[in-house]
């Protein structure tokens, strides 16, 4: 790759790259380089030149560790942006500031944007999202991993193959299940698992959380108990939520089942033997080359600037913005006791607070 591409960083937090230091040896949720510096700084023909936080501390420490200049640090992602010229920006702050900072750097000349989870607070913020990274032809990753993670695009090819048979649902079994910050990730992994298919409708239960009608707006992010999610192809996503440390990602067909477990650290391959007596056996899930979700989602962005396509990363925009309407659709879902919400929502306004 001959052309060198800029990268800057808003926020210089945990997810930003110091999350690295997290990662205990042997464990394989998610590989390093994780964070998106250290990312930056592992992708040829990419070069992190500059970084914006609002705390002043957390900005030195982060610029000395990844080398980038004192006269490359801002507290004002703005000036930043226009002051720089980023290629790529990673929007590694919370939620509350992802939509300001993804339509001002989309308006203001970056070609890339790498948004971290959950994608905006409202409706209303994702809707102004998409319709900037459109208007100014922004390609777009979202940070929601899963999809960029080989062994989940394994489990994909199995079910285009036709190796599953055909493909009836997915289910999510996991703990944390905060609406915004972790349901985030199991909705976009079930859009990704079953082909981004249109929704029909979505069910679901909270069971922490409480709404303000008149503010329209959650007092927290809500804690989701079980949600559904049924799609026009007849297909259906089951998140499970009350699984403690569990972290399986199944995905269900006639004849297979692939399954992620131990939160992406191991993959798993069932084929129906006899349907009659419902015997099934273990066969060997396909070998793959595993890879760091972030290298690799930098990797197509660059791709994307490189061919000219911003609509065809593999984390687009309209994925996101999806998701993001779904886990909407469940709370409005749990505010009318549980009763199918069909997309797309009217009330846009709807606030859910999350980092
Ligand atoms: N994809 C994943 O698996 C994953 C993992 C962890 C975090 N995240 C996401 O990453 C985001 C950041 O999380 P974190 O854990 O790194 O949080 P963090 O608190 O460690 O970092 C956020 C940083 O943003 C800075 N900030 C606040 N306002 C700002 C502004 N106006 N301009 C510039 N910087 C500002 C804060 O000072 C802080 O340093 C969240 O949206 C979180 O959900 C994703």
């Amino acid at each position: 790759m001959e052309s060198t591409y800029r990268a800057a960083i808003v926020g210089a937090g945990r997810k930003a790259g110091p999350i690295d230091d997290e990662r205990m040896p042997g464990d394989r949720a998610w590989l390093k380089p994780w964070g998106h510096a250290s990312a930056y700084q592992a992708t040829p023909g990419c070069r992190l030149v500059a970084v914006a936080d609002v705390n002043e501390d957390k900005l030195a420490s982060f610029g000395e560790r990844y080398g980038v200049p004192v006269s490359a640090r801002y507290t004002d992602y703005r000036e930043m942006i226009d002051r720089e010229r980023p290629d790529l920006l990673s929007v590694a702050t919370w939620a509350p500031l992802h939509a300001e900072v993804t339509c001002y750097a989309a308006e203001h000349g970056v070609k890339a944007i790498y948004c971290e989870k959950a994608l905006a607070c409202s409706m209303d913020e994702a809707d102004r999202m998409l319709e900037a990274c459109r208007r100014n032809g922004v390609a777009f990753d979202y940070g929601a991993g899963r999809r960029y993670r080989p062994g989940y695009r394994m489990m994909r090819r199995l079910a285009e193959e036709g190796q599953l048979g055909r493909v009836l649902q997915y289910i999510f079994n996991g703990g944390a299940g905060a609406l915004m910050h972790s349901l985030s990730h199991a909705v976009d992994t079930a859009l990704f698992l079953l082909g981004d298919p249109e929704p029909a409708f979505v069910q679901a239960t909270i069971i922490a959380g409480e709404y303000d009608a008149a503010a329209n707006r959650w007092d927290r992010d809500p804690h989701v108990a079980q949600a559904y999610i049924h799609f026009q192809d007849g297909t259906g996503a089951h998140l499970c939520a009350n699984g403690a440390r569990w972290y399986t990602f199944s995905l269900v067909g006639t004849t297979g089942l692939a399954m992620a477990y131990d939160n992406n650290s191991a993959y798993a391959l069932r084929r129906l033997v006899d349907p009659q007596t419902f015997r099934s056996e273990e066969v060997p899930f396909p070998p793959f080359e595993d890879e760091s979700d972030t290298l690799v989602a930098i990797r197509e962005l660059i791709t994307a600037i490189e061919n000219g396509t911003p609509e065809a990363t593999r984390g687009p925009m309209t994925a996101a913005h999806r998701g993001m309407e779904l886990l909407c659709a469940m709370a409005q879902s749990h505010l009318q006791n549980g009763a199918r919400v069909r997309l797309p929502l009217e009330n846009r306004a709807m606030y859910i607070p999350s980092r």
